[in-house]
């Protein structure tokens, strides 16, 4: 939630920097992992500044209650909760009308990526755990959560990637920690593309841009956006590239215990 901060804040310094030290188009450290979790079909860990995310997917498979089941295409069921612990007043641990909201947009951010008609009746799941939050967990969110379908191996027309964007201290600004996103006249614009067709599939708007505001806004965005899908691809390659390693050490080894049989 945006603008409830002290004015006095200078956001951007003279030289342009920020409270972080970033410059406006600079986004926060990010990391990421696939492959993270043994029982889930895909999994992906993201660190995104002071973010962290896990998320789990399962699927695709039977839709329960059946009656849910979509005879064209498989449903999306996304659940993004956050542990009591990543906020600083320690949350409810029961999903609020927050996390009710964010789970529903990453769900039509994602159902927009996957390619749901290839498995009709059947449902696939996206469990995201934001355990620290800074600003940004849906994105981070959605980072992780479109790594761990790819890792499950599950047919996606692309990777989704994203950024939140906005406004501090008078300045359009990428990546906005949760100090920025409390400035007065904060702005926070989550948004998020299928990077290959530039196609939308999240756009939420927290306050008032003008035109030419709004115009940067969205430039930054689709920038921050080509960074992260590049770090989520690197993160896959490694994952399968050190997967593809140890099954030939694994067949190597196979056929030495055959010529020693
Ligand atoms: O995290 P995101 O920016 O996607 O969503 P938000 O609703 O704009 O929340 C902004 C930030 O507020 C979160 O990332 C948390 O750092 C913080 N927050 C909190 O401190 N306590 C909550 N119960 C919910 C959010």
């Amino acid at each position: 939630m945006a603008g409830k901060g002290n004015e006095n804040v200078t956001y951007v310094d003279k030289s342009g920097k920020r409270l972080d030290g970033r410059k406006v188009d600079e986004l926060r450290p990010i990391k990421v992992d696939v492959g993270v979790l043994d029982r889930a079909d895909g999994s992906a860990y993201v660190e995104w500044g002071h973010n962290k995310a896990i998320a789990a997917v399962y699927g695709p498979r039977e839709v329960l209650p059946k009656h849910m089941a979509n005879p064209y295409k498989a449903i999306m069921r996304v659940y993004y909760r956050m542990a009591p612990f990543s906020v600083p007043e320690h949350k409810r641990p029961a999903p609020g009308r927050r996390e009710i909201e964010i789970s529903k947009v990453l769900s039509e951010a994602l159902d927009a990526a996957v390619l749901t008609e290839r498995f009709p009746q059947s449902q696939i799941e996206v469990h995201i755990d934001i355990l620290d939050a800074d600003a940004g967990t849906r994105i981070t969110a959605l980072t992780a959560a479109s790594a761990a379908l790819a890792d499950a191996g599950i047919p996606m027309r692309d990777l989704v990637a994203g950024v939140s964007v906005g406004k501090a201290g008078g300045r359009v600004i990428a990546d906005l920690t949760k100090a920025e996103e409390d400035a007065s006249d904060a702005v926070d614009i989550p948004m998020a593309i299928l990077p290959s067709t530039k196609e939308v599939v999240l756009l939420q708007m927290d306050g008032i841009l003008t035109k030419e505001e709004w115009k940067d806004a969205h430039e930054l965005a689709h920038k921050a956006a080509e960074k992260v899908y590049n770090l989520q691809k690197e993160a896959l390659r490694k994952r399968y590239e050190s997967a593809e390693a140890v099954e030939e050490t694994e067949e190597i080894a196979e056929t030495k215990e055959e010529v020693v049989e």
